[in-house]
């Protein structure tokens, strides 16, 4: 038996989509452990493309069950609209989605108290999706959160969510956000959802532990990244769950004894959206041309990303806190056209170069990149799928990020359909593909 963890090391969009789906043919059951809808995993099947929010991405293989944790908010509403996106798509999700009955509701009022933070003159914004996702974790550790088995209850749950609706619009009002919000409305359309879910709801802690008792693989899906983790990312500017590999245990009721392996993604560059400070941000011709290259607009909100250079600081952070001793290096072919290739080797904060995060965003801020450069390759590497295939100076740009982190790229990226995957011999990756 084999359970794998397969999370964002960079600030999320590092492409976990793509590496979901192309291993989940060797897995039963593909696990979301934490976030909501403010994810978006782009697949591409052909000429289809698939965006997946809160559906873990395992759902367009056959005979797989896709499971959302515990650890997730989960707005109704939107995995309704994306179920039906999927059933247009000729994909039953009733037959393959199960929902965790402890995960918490988010409601439209959520949306509300995010202004408050995010659009009020006057306070540092954080740049997120204005999903309402902050908000629906902060009533969870508050304890006043509504979870899928509230929402199960047509008795508990109309008064249960009256008062947390209240509760909302007072703070929205107090710091001027005057926004409609209808409690009745949302109580029947959340009702009405309900009957629409409750097949699909369940503890899902006891199906896991079922599952492995019987011999099945899991597969678990991180959302964002680690750099956008609650503890361990550039705090504030992050969002409020665990995307490190501890929540995949937390989120699903699986313990952390369960977990076999942890697999990092990260871009050959990287790339982030929202606000929070970023040492290696090219705000010049080259960020500009790796936008164009690597579509880097959100897939959620339709954001430009902000990009830059591969930070091996922030992979090293990223592979001591999630234990990881491979990656998968993706999108090498957006740096197919690029001369030079700089790698940020170290910090120069204070007239002292390191090559630790630095706890503090105040600190990461002041944080002067120390780069070495690579040559480019200029020529293309799209599609390519055999590792002796790809021009040796790509390979090389691929061996140093290798050294510099002490990680294995056993898997690389060379553009977005499963196939477009070059899997390194020997690696972890070798057994799991088909
Ligand atoms: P996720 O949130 O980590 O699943 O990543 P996103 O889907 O938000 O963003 C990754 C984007 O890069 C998607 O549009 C993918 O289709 C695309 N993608 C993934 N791998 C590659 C690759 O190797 N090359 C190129 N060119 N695109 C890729
Ligand atoms: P996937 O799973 C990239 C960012 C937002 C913002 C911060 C907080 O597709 O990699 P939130 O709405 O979560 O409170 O926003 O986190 N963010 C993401 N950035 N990829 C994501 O998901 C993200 N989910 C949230 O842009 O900076
Ligand atoms: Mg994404």
């Amino acid at each position: 038996m084999s359970n794998i963890v397969i999370l964002g090391a960079q600030w999320g969009d590092e492409g976990k989509g793509k590496l979901v789906d192309m291993l989940a043919g060797r897995f039963d059951y593909i696990v979301r452990y934490q976030g909501g809808h403010n994810a978006g995993h782009t697949i591409w099947i052909g000429d289809r493309k698939f965006v997946l929010r809160l559906v873990p991405s395992g759902i367009l293989r056959d005979g797989k069950t896709a499971v959302i944790g515990n650890g997730l908010v989960v707005d109704p509403l939107a995995l309704l609209e994306e179920a039906e996106q999927l059933r247009a798509a000729g994909i039953d999700v009733n037959l393959r989605l199960k929902i965790s009955n402890r995960a918490q509701v988010l409601l439209p009022s959520h949306r509300l108290v995010e202004k408050i933070s995010e659009a009020v003159p006057g306070k540092v914004a954080i740049g997120t999706t204005l999903r309402g996702i902050g908000p629906c974790y902060e009533d969870k550790a508050g304890r006043r959160g509504i979870r899928m088995a509230d929402l199960m209850d047509a008795e508990y749950f109309p008064e249960a969510a009256r008062q947390v609706i209240a509760d909302h619009v007072t703070r929205a009002r107090a710091f001027g956000v005057m926004d409609e919000v209808n409690p009745d409305q949302i109580i029947a359309q959340y009702l009405a959802a309900a009957e629409k879910l409750r097949p699909l709801v369940c503890d899902t802690a006891y199906l896991l532990k079922g599952a492995m008792q019987s011999g099945k693989n899991l597969l678990f899906e991180g959302a964002q990244g680690t750099m956008l983790d609650l503890d361990h990312g550039t705090y504030p500017f992050v969002t409020s769950s665990s995307a490190c590999a501890g929540g995949a245990s937390t989120g699903t009721g699986v313990p952390p004894t369960k977990l076999d392996a942890v697999i990092g993604v990260s871009k050959a560059y990287i790339t982030r959206v929202g606000g929070g400070p970023f040492p290696t941000e090219a705000l010049d011709a080259a960020g500009d041309l790796i936008r164009n290259r690597g579509h880097e607009f959100g897939s959620v909100t339709g954001r430009p990303r902000r990009c830059g250079w591969f930070d091996a600081p922030l992979l090293k952070y990223s592979a001591t806190l999630n234990g990881f001793e491979t990656m998968v290096l993706t999108k090498l072919d957006v740096l197919d056209e690029l001369e030079k290739i700089p790698v940020c080797v170290g910090y120069k904060i204070g007239g002292h170069v390191t090559t630790e995060m630095p706890a503090t965003v105040r600190e990461l801020a002041k944080a002067e990149p120390v780069y070495e450069e690579l040559p480019g390759w200029m020529c293309s590497t799209e599609g390519i799928s055999d590792w002796d295939a790809l021009p040796s100076r790509a390979k090389d740009y691929v061996q140093f990020l290798e050294k510099l982190t002490g990680v294995e790229a056993g898997c690389v990226s060379t553009g977005p359909e499963r196939t477009q995957t070059v899997v390194r011999a020997g690696s972890i990756f070798a057994g799991l593909m088909g």
